[in-house]
């Protein structure tokens, strides 16, 4: 599970390298970061099918096609922890922002936001905020269960692999008329009914926003009972939580609370300190989610940015130094500019203009770089870009966050070697989510793979210009077969759902 420093695979080895029928495809000369954190080493890599089948010393391996990697890195594919993509995956599939970046597996249904498990039917009207990130017209949320939905994807793939967590908000669009209370016994009962459905189908846990209108009111009575249907299942708890501010210790422990009264692990969803009031708390809240782990499954993730994006809400304003509009349907010329300006343009308070703009999303500035580096830097932390795929000025993160990790954080600015960065983007989400055969770079291991140039490889996308594929990006396989190749998507769909282990 954790890295092992030094260790190399058991089967780097030349010594057969001729006694075995010629690979379909040889990556030779690679510097490889097999995902675990162990030092780099040179070597080749051989590709049959859908797996990595031999791992030799440079220059030894002969195959069908071959790739010249000299000077470039080769990791396991980028798992990216924390996304939005629900509708990107059944809506054409191409993940052109995530594979641009070496991605090739996401996990989606985020911040208790799941596509599947909620069916509003055409033409009835918008879902509720923030339900409205992924879709708000309504329309895609067309797929009452996960088995559903799963059909969907898998009648059509999309370009990376892909797990999937129930979302709490979700079902209780669904299960509630009113959305202001704790759920009812019986609205309860439909809820763990649905969760059973979406653990059945393969779903891999359950995720909540309690920061967010549709889910504040449940309390955390609801919230265990409804995670007790991950017990069996063996299901992870994924949380937005509550508080990102003055009140992140008391949402802290009630996150670590449920892990306990179910028995199940938690995941801590892009850890920040919001609000300059509390620029520095990262070191308390390391500290408590650091103990915590002493005692139970406990992890974590985070993007490299310090400033967030959601729904446009004016509860964010007092937080923030900057607000940028990024998406607003009736004024969807303000795309990509200041709020400030807005307002000031338009003679009315930002307030108002949060008003005139609704429905809407945004970016704050919000955070303290210092926390984010620090939390970056905590050996726990996963990656994983929180990227809005469909806002028509997204947060860079959703192009840019990992090759600004690697390019950015580990070589520029040295904040840890290009090891521990990619294992933080591989090795480590794959044991924390159980993705089996993912996450490495070893015989036997499915061929997601990565190939950059570690000297080169950044992020390109910016506040300003925020749709921008990253730079040193080579090529990006999924499941063998190449989706991203000189610097364009081949257009290849090869991702699979990947269920929870132990089921079909
Ligand atoms: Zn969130
Ligand atoms: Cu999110």
């Amino acid at each position: 599970m954790h890295a092992e420093p030094g260790a190399r695979p058991a089967s780097a080895s030349a010594d057969f390298a001729g006694a075995q029928p010629r690979p379909g495809l040889v990556i030779s000369n690679a510097t490889i970061l097999d995902g675990s954190g162990a030092p780099r080493f040179a070597g080749d890599v051989a590709i049959d099918g859908d797996r990595v089948t031999r791992i030799a010393a440079p220059g030894t391996l002969r195959g069908g096609a071959s790739i010249d990697a000299t000077g470039l890195a080769l990791a396991p594919g980028f798992i990216d922890v924390h996304t939005h993509d629900d509708r990107m995956l059944v809506d054409g599939g191409g993940m052109a922002p995530k594979v641009s970046q070496g991605v090739t597996t996401v996990i989606a249904g985020n911040c208790g936001i799941s596509l599947a498990g909620l069916a509003v039917g055409a033409g009835r009207g918008g879902p509720p905020q923030p339900l409205d990130l992924l879709d708000g017209s309504g329309d895609w949320y067309r797929f009452p269960t996960f088995a559903a939905y799963f059909a969907a994807l898998e009648r059509q793939p999309a370009a990376t692999n892909a797990a999937f967590l129930v979302g709490h908000s979700t079902l209780r669009a669904a299960a509630m008329d009113d959305l202001a209370r704790a759920a009812s016994p019986a609205e309860c009962r439909r809820m763990c009914a649905a969760i059973d459905e979406a653990m059945q189908a393969g779903a891999i846990g359950l995720s909540t926003g309690t920061f967010y209108p549709p889910a504040a009111a449940a309390p955390t009575s609801e919230l265990i009972e409804l995670s007790r249907r991950l017990t069996d299942a063996g299901g992870l708890y994924v949380t937005h939580m509550r508080n990102e501010a003055e009140a992140i210790l008391p949402a802290i422990d009630e996150t670590l609370e449920i892990g306990r009264a179910c028995g199940i692990g938690v995941v801590i969803s892009h850890h920040k300190v919001a609000g300059l009031a509390n620029h520095g708390r990262s070191i308390e809240t390391l500290a408590r989610i650091g103990e915590a782990m002493k005692r139970q499954p406990v992890a974590l993730d985070c993007y490299p940015y310090e400033a967030s994006s959601t729904v446009l809400s004016a509860v964010r304003l007092p937080m923030s130094s900057r607000v940028l509009v990024a998406w607003s349907t009736p004024h969807p010329e303000c795309a990509g500019r200041d709020l400030a300006e807005i307002a000031a343009g338009w003679g009315v308070s930002a307030e108002a203009a949060v008003q005139r703009l609704q429905p809407a999303g945004a970016i704050y500035f919000m955070m303290d770089e210092r926390d984010v580096q620090r939390i970056l830097a905590f050996p726990e932390t996963m990656i994983g870009s929180d990227g809005l795929p469909h806002d028509a000025s997204p947060h860079p993160r959703l192009w840019g966050t990992f090759p600004r990790v690697l390019g950015h954080y580990s070589r520029d600015l040295g904040l840890f070697p290009l090891e521990v960065a990619v294992h933080k983007m591989t090795g480590l989400p794959a044991a924390r989510f159980g993705l089996r055969g993912r996450g490495r770079i070893e015989p036997g291991a499915f061929a997601d793979l990565v190939l950059f140039d570690p000297a080169t490889v950044i992020d390109s996308a910016t506040f300003e210009a925020p749709v921008q594929p990253a730079a040193g990006i080579h090529t990006v396989m999924v499941n063998g077969t190449p989706v991203w190749r000189g610097g364009r998507a081949t257009g290849e769909r090869p991702g699979r759902v990947l269920r929870r282990e132990g089921r079909a």
